[in-house]
C-alpha cells in the first residue's frame, strides 16, 4: 500500500526525501551535489510517496503567483513503472489547483518528456542545459 503525504521543509521526513533525491539525481544522474538542494526547498510543498514508512518517491511544488512549478520528481529505481510517478503528479496538480494556481510548468529532462506528455503537459521553447542534462519546458493548464 502506497501513501502520499504533503510535507514542508521542517518535516522529519525531509531527510529521507533528500536522501532519495541524492541517490537519483547525484549518484544516478551525476548532478553536482551543490546544485541538488536549493533555496526553493525552503518554500516548497514537498510530496513524499511512502511504502511501509519508507520514502520511495518525491517531488516539490513551488508557487509563483498563478503558476506552480513542479520539480525534483524522483522515484526510487526499484519502484519505477508502477504508477507512483503518475500518482504524485496527479496529487501535485490537485494541491496546486486548490491553492489557486492556473497553470503548472516544469523543466523536463528529455528522457522524461513522454512521462509528462501522458499527464497532459506540452513542450514549449528550445531545449536547454541544466546541470549538464538537456531539458525542455513543459506546461499544463489546470481546470478552473
Ligand atoms: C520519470 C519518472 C519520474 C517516472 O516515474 P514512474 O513512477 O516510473 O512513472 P509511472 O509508472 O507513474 O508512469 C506513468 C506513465 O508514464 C510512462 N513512463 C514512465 N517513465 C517514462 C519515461 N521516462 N518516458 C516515457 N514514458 C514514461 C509509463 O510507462 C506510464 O505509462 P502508461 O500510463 O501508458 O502505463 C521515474 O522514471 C524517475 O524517477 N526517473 C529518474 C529521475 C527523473 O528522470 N526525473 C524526472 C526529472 S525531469
Amino acid at each position: 500500500m502506497i501513501a502520499i503525504v504533503e510535507i514542508r521543509t521542517k518535516d522529519p521526513l525531509m531527510s529521507a526525501v533528500y536522501a532519495l533525491r541524492h541517490d537519483v539525481f547525484v549518484v544516478e544522474q551525476g548532478v553536482p551535489e551543490e546544485l541538488e538542494v536549493d533555496e526553493d526547498d525552503e518554500v516548497a510543498t514537498h510530496l513524499a510517496a511512502l511504502s511501509n514508512d519508507h520514502v520511495i518517491g518525491t517531488l516539490r511544488i513551488v508557487r509563483h503567483g498563478l503558476i506552480a512549478k513542479i520539480g525534483r520528481m524522483a522515484i526510487s529505481a526499484s519502484w519505477r513503472k508502477e504508477g507512483i510517478g503518475r500518482k504524485l503528479m496527479e496529487l501535485a496538480a490537485d494541491v496546486a489547483s486548490r491553492r489557486g494556481a492556473e497553470q503548472i510548468i516544469l523543466a523536463a529532462q528529455l528522457t522524461a518528456c513522454g512521462f509528462y506528455k501522458r499527464l497532459g503537459y506540452t513542450e514549449e521553447g528550445a531545449v536547454f542545459d541544466d546541470a549538464g542534462i538537456p531539458h525542455v519546458t513543459m506546461r499544463r493548464t489546470l481546470q478552473l
